[in-house]
């Protein structure tokens, strides 16, 4: 771990019914790392990504979740102080992450409101800078073209591009992405994690993602966090994730759709 954490997550649970989403979780987080989250459906991925943007509380309890030294949550409680903490985090969800009637462009420059839930930029002209923001955004995610463009009408692709633009705009410190490339094809995948990539290498932002393709989390990722039933089973360099860790994360299946050239 890196001296410098922007995300802290200490001790965090999650009881849905009876059944345990997260398990005791704790998580330091350094500025400029890019981790993937990875583990088996039902693992608790999307629960603590979540929880970390604070869109859902953890336990009451020991849970304590910070950003930037600030609160997130504390004792089942989404602090008040929440909305210092999210204008910096970016999130990324899987799917349905722009409003579909609006274009690329106006959902892209709404990253420049921030989280403040006013819908002012809809009605009035946008401001130079932002409008230079905005383009400047959907350039570097190579989706400029399609800026008039209605989000429902774009490929889920391109709208996971205009998402992580959307990030950009809002000037976002930490990207938090929850299965960005699930439904992707290879190419469109391999695209927005290299856009991730160069974004915490060029940028230095931290990226948090989470990936189904373990493939995925080795090639773009230094660092790997594994969930297992809720709980952490793996927390280290991607370098140090052999086959055995993999079948014990994902069960003796998992040699069944191992990759050719996977380490041994
Ligand atoms: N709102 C909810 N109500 C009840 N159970 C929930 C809720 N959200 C999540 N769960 C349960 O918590 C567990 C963890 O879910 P989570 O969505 O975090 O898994 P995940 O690792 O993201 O899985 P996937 O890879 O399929 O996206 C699952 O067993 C799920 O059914
Ligand atoms: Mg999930």
């Amino acid at each position: 771990m890196t001296s410098d954490p922007v995300l802290s997550i200490r001790a965090a649970s999650k009881t849905f019914g009876s059944r345990r989403a997260l398990d005791a979780v704790s998580l330091d987080v350094g500025r400029g790392e890019m981790i993937a989250l990875i583990g088996p459906s039902g693992s608790g991925k999307s629960t603590l990504l979540r929880s970390i943007d604070g869109l859902q509380t953890v336990d009451e309890g020991e849970g304590v979740i910070t950003a930037f030294g600030g609160p997130v949550q504390a004792k089942g409680r989404v602090s008040d102080q929440v909305r210092k903490a999210r204008i910096r985090i970016g999130f990324i969800a899987q799917q349905f992450n722009l409003v579909g009637r609006l274009t690329l462009f106006t959902n892209v420059a709404l990253g420049s409101l921030g989280r403040i839930g006013t819908m002012r930029g809809l009605f009035g002209a946008w401001p130079a800078e932002t409008k230079a923001a905005t383009m400047a955004a959907l350039h570097r995610v190579g989706v400029a073209d399609y800026a008039a463009q209605r989000a429902n009408t774009l490929s889920g692709g391109q709208q996971q591009r205009g998402a992580i633009a959307r990030a950009l705009v809002q000037k976002a410190k930490i990207i938090l992405a929850d299965e960005p490339v699930a439904s992707l094809d290879p190419v469109s995948a391999r695209k927005v994690m290299e856009i991730l990539r160069d974004l915490n290498k060029t940028d230095g932002l931290t990226v948090v993602v989470t990936l189904h393709q373990v493939d995925y989390a080795l090639r773009y990722c230094d660092r790997v966090v594994a969930l297992k039933a809720g709980r952490k089973v793996y927390d280290g360099p991607t370098s140090g994730l052999g086959r055995d860790k993999l079948i014990d994360i994902y069960g003796p299946e998992f040699e069944d759709v191992f990759w050719e050239g996977a380490p041994q």
